[in-house]
């Protein structure tokens, strides 16, 4: 644990050397401050009278006493600020370079390894977790405030007296010894806390998508007793967590008032000291103290908080050791031939058998292939494969026989366009929605891909059209709407391969035959697969490939495919009026 503990001033000061030296050296100078007042504490009361060698007051010395005191309170103040201001933000610099490093590894982790993950999980390291490690970037300025000044004061306090010194040291000695295992247990309950924390703002993520599921079936109370129960947890752990700290803070506080009750007796019939002298030096050693027993406590705060930085670090370490190689400049092939998938074996984890299992197809280039087959046949994993969204696990795609290599597989990808099977709209306007495909597309590209989705009308009709907020999830638009949203997405990109997976499985059929017409005029432009459930579209096919069960059963025109497979083809409703 104190490695992460140590390893955390060394990534503040990796990131910012300047402004760490600088932070650095504004604590030295309020712990210098602090060391002087107290140095300057034994004269001063022998001027104002107290103490042995006291001589009588004079009403200038007193107030220069006075305005001295206001100055070096000023001083501490400002220094105070200055070194605050700095830390500060150092602190926010490494928090955002953090939130961006791990959002950045998101980004270009693997598809199929980022699903994997839930996203919730991913949500509570940014926010939760890099939260606590604020907290403990917090507790190490104040421990290395509280051991700087610390150190000042042990000079001071060494120059008053070696002997009270050597006691006072032996008492801190003594209670960071006897609150060793409470700081051992502090970051256990640390790291638990984390956990428990993740599994809670999971659920609750999940009962907030799943709001409307939750109130169709009245599960209300049952989904919040599940969050309750989560929230227990959490709750017990943050109690333990407190109760390590307090407890850890009243041993603290009570060593301190024995150290203070021992010093002062040493002070007055060990070393005989008048009464005044030793309450002036009790004062000095209880800063003395006090500085010692806040290095303490905020090293156990910073041990305990570190679990955070853990959790962090192997989060983003897994991310990244799942990310997608550079493009490194490659350029996608312009498919003028075919796409081939070749004895291609794709398996989901936890899943048996395989989703794909020795697949062998071809897409021809600028023709229409359907692609058909009952469902959880490996059509939309078929889909993710063949637009460079993911990577089979044995086999290999080829694009104009260039082997989609994992550097070729992410340019090959920023040449294809799909619209998925659940369309996604971000909570952002249709305009900035649409233009996620082509960032520099003028309105005019905007209606004309609309109108090829059959979604024009719709749009006009919205009192501010493109400017209309989508909402979460694009859950402020019916599902068919949502669905040629979607589509106009994919086919404002020009693509060279446009995959449309299920993409009017929500329409009726008369909108349904206006987007194939508009699929149908792209014949030569592009190369299209389309995962098909109605006949009409598979009709117009120039290809045609029957997926079941993870296999090509059948391949060929509409007719061979009909041939090959027979009465098969009626059990997934494409034999109605064949
Ligand atoms: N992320 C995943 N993790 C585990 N298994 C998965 C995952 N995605 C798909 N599968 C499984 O792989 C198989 C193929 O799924 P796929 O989505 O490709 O089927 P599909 O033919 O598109 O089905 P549908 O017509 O219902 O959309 C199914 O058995 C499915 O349960
Ligand atoms: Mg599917």
């Amino acid at each position: 644990m104190n490695h992460f503990a140590l390893e955390l001033p060394c990534r503040l000061a990796a990131m910012g050397r300047r402004r760490a030296a600088s932070a650095l050296a504004l604590n030295a100078v309020a712990g210098l401050t602090e060391g002087i007042g107290v140095l300057a504490l034994v004269p001063l009361l022998k001027l104002l009278g107290i103490g042995d060698g006291a001589v009588p007051l004079d009403p200038w010395v007193f107030a220069l006493v006075l305005a001295g005191y206001v100055l070096l309170v000023a001083a501490t103040a400002l220094i105070g600020r200055a070194r605050n201001l700095t830390v500060q933000a150092l602190t926010l610099e490494f928090l955002d370079r953090l939130r961006a490093d791990l959002h950045a590894a998101v980004l270009t982790m693997e598809w199929r390894a980022f699903h994997q993950r839930r996203a919730a999980d991913l949500q509570q390291v940014m926010t939760g977790e890099i939260g606590r490690i604020h907290g403990a970037v917090t507790a190490l300025g104040d421990m290395l405030g509280a051991a700087l000044a610390m150190a000042f004061l042990a000079v001071a306090a060494v120059l008053l007296s070696p002997a009270l010194t050597a006691a006072a040291l032996t008492v801190v000695i003594v209670a960071a010894l006897v609150t060793r295992g409470l700081g051992a247990r502090g970051w256990r309950l640390g790291r638990e806390l984390g956990v428990a924390n993740q599994a809670a703002m999971a659920d609750l993520v999940d009962n907030l998508a799943g709001l409307r599921l939750i109130k169709i079936f009245a599960a209300e109370n049952a989904r919040a007793a599940v969050l309750s129960d989560r929230f227990a947890v959490v709750r017990d752990n943050q109690r333990a967590y407190q109760r390590a700290q307090s407890a850890e803070r009243a041993v603290l506080q009570t060593v301190a008032a024995a150290a203070a009750a021992g010093g002062m007796y040493l002070a007055v019939f060990v070393l005989r000291l008048p009464l005044a002298e030793a309450l002036t030096l009790m004062l000095a050693y209880g800063r003395l103290l006090q500085a010692a027993l806040r290095c303490l406590s905020g090293w156990r705060r910073l041990t305990g908080l570190s679990a955070a930085l853990i959790a962090y670090d192997e989060t983003l370490a897994a991310c990244r050791a799942a990310s997608e190689p550079a493009t490194s400049g490659l350029n996608p092939p312009p498919l003028t031939c075919a796409v081939r998938l070749s004895d291609v074996v794709v398996r989901h984890e936890g899943r048996d058998p395989p989703a794909l299992d020795h697949v062998d197809a071809i897409i021809p280039a600028g023709k229409v292939t359907a692609l058909i087959g009952p469902s959880g046949a490996g059509k939309s994993t078929f889909v993710d494969l063949v637009i460079g969204l993911t990577a089979p696990d044995a086999g290999h795609v080829t694009v104009d026989g260039a082997l989609l290599t994992p550097g070729l597989r992410r340019a090959w990808r920023s040449a294809t366009s799909a619209c998925p099977q659940d369309p996604f709209l971000f909570n952002d306007t249709l305009r900035a929605n649409l233009c996620l495909a082509r960032p520099d597309a003028d309105d005019a590209a905007l209606c004309a891909a609309l109108e090829d989705a059959a979604a024009i009308d719709f749009v006009r009709a919205l009192p501010h059209g493109l400017d209309t907020a989508a909402g979460d999830r694009g859950l402020r638009f019916s599902g068919g709407e949502r669905q040629r949203l979607a589509l106009a997405r994919a086919l404002l990109r020009r693509p060279a391969l446009l995959a449309l997976d299920e993409a009017t499985a929500s329409l009726d059929d008369q909108t349904a035959a206006a987007v194939a017409a508009a699929v149908d005029r792209l014949r030569g432009e592009c190369t299209v697969l389309v995962v098909a459930h109605r006949l009409s579209a598979v009709a117009h096919a120039d290809h045609v490939l029957l997926l079941e069960a993870g296999r090509i059963t059948a391949a060929g025109t509409w007719e061979e495919v009909r041939a090959q497979a027979g009465p098969r083809l009626a059990a997934i409703g494409m034999l109605d009026d064949a």
